[in-house]
């Protein structure tokens, strides 16, 4: 494991967990669970055997946590909201699947990656069994609005992974090019999810599309956190190997943001480390030093933060006040999480 030198504070009691965001949804995010088991049905063992590694390697189910209170929102929970949490979940997972693959990433959630338990022939075909599986729900229930939100959503996805690709190793990445590929690799989906949540509840299109910018703000703040933890956090607290992204060549906001500010000496000199890939050879405090000691850090978390603040803004429009509580409580689980 990678030295620490910037450790956070302890996680205060009133900060809110996903247990206290899904009290307004215990009995569909139930079912939502029911729905995703029978997803791994399959008589070839080995989706059962990924099905059963993934049941116990879980996330934070974080985005069918979200779709599902947008249809609290606007009512009482439908079969289509539990199914569309159901393929948001799938989607996700498979996108995940294959970015272990592509990253070459050895842990996830604590656990060996579908990549390392298996290899990647299989972590590919079972990202695309996924992937077939979700929108093979939305036609059988013939959920044509969610096919359509979630069709491009997903599309926008790989295209925002292909763009990262495009971009790798790139130290002049400016703050938009990377606000782009982070609203498309992970934004998309988390908007579209919440978008078709209200839909699902009978919101107009002007309120669920309020719901889809939600989501979009929540998304970006929920990235950059992630990107903050790849320079803060430690294996043991994410369940993910920290370091990861200028590994793989991946230039995020805490680092494009110290580079931008650092003197050009200290500029050229990180260059040269990050060029010549000296952090793999003891040298990544210094990166963290140097992202932490040029605002790198605390000026990615004013960007979260304002994202956040955002995003809260159009919680307005939600009547029940139980799911709209729990969505502000979501912002700030995203923001203040530590996985
Ligand atoms: C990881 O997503 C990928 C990002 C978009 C940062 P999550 O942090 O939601 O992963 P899990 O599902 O909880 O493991
Ligand atoms: C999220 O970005 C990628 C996806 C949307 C699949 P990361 O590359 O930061 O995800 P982690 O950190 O590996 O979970
Ligand atoms: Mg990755
Ligand atoms: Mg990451």
């Amino acid at each position: 494991m990678r030295e620490v030198l910037h450790t956070r504070p302890q996680a205060v009691p009133e900060e809110p967990t996903l247990e206290m965001i899904r009290q307004p949804i215990a009995t569909p995010f139930a079912q939502f669970m029911e729905r995703w088991d029978q997803a791994f049905q399959c008589d070839v063992h080995l989706v059962g055997a990924v099905g059963a590694h993934l049941h116990r390697a879980f996330g934070k189910r974080f985005r069918p946590t979200l779709l599902l209170l947008a249809a609290r929102g606007f009512g009482t929970v439908r079969e289509e909201a539990v199914l569309g949490a159901v393929v948001v979940e799938l989607i996700h997972t498979a996108t995940l699947i294959h970015d272990d693959s592509v990253d070459k990433s050895l842990v996830r959630r604590g656990l060996p990656t579908v990549n390392h338990v298996w290899n990647n022939d299989v972590a590919i075909l079972m990202g695309d069994y996924l992937y077939s599986k979700a929108f093979s729900i939305l036609v059988k229930q013939k959920m044509y609005e969610a096919m359509d939100l979630l069709a491009d959503a997903t599309h926008l996805m790989s295209q925002g992974e292909l763009r990262q690709i495009e971009q790798k190793n790139r130290l002049d990445l400016t703050e938009a090019e990377y606000m782009r590929v982070i609203d498309e690799k992970t934004a998309c989906l988390i908007a579209a999810g919440c978008h078709y949540g209200a839909r699902s509840s009978g919101a107009s299109s002007d309120v669920a599309e309020a719901m889809g910018r939600f989501g979009r703000s929540l998304g970006l703040a929920f990235q950059i956190t992630d990107d903050i933890f790849d320079y803060l956090g430690t294996e043991q607290e994410m369940g993910k190997a920290g370091g990861s992204d200028l590994e793989g060549g991946k230039i995020t906001l805490p680092l494009l943001t110290a580079l931008r500010n650092a003197s050009a000496a200290d500029r050229g000199r990180m260059e040269e480390v990050i060029r010549n890939r000296e952090f793999r050879n003891g040298q990544w405090p210094d990166v963290v030093r140097f992202v932490t000691e040029n605002g790198g850090v605390a000026q990615s978390e004013e960007r979260s933060a304002a994202l956040a603040e955002h995003a809260e803004s159009e919680l307005r429009h939600i009547p029940d006040k139980a799911a709209r509580e729990a969505l502000h409580d979501a912002v700030r689980y995203a923001v203040t999480r530590r996985r």
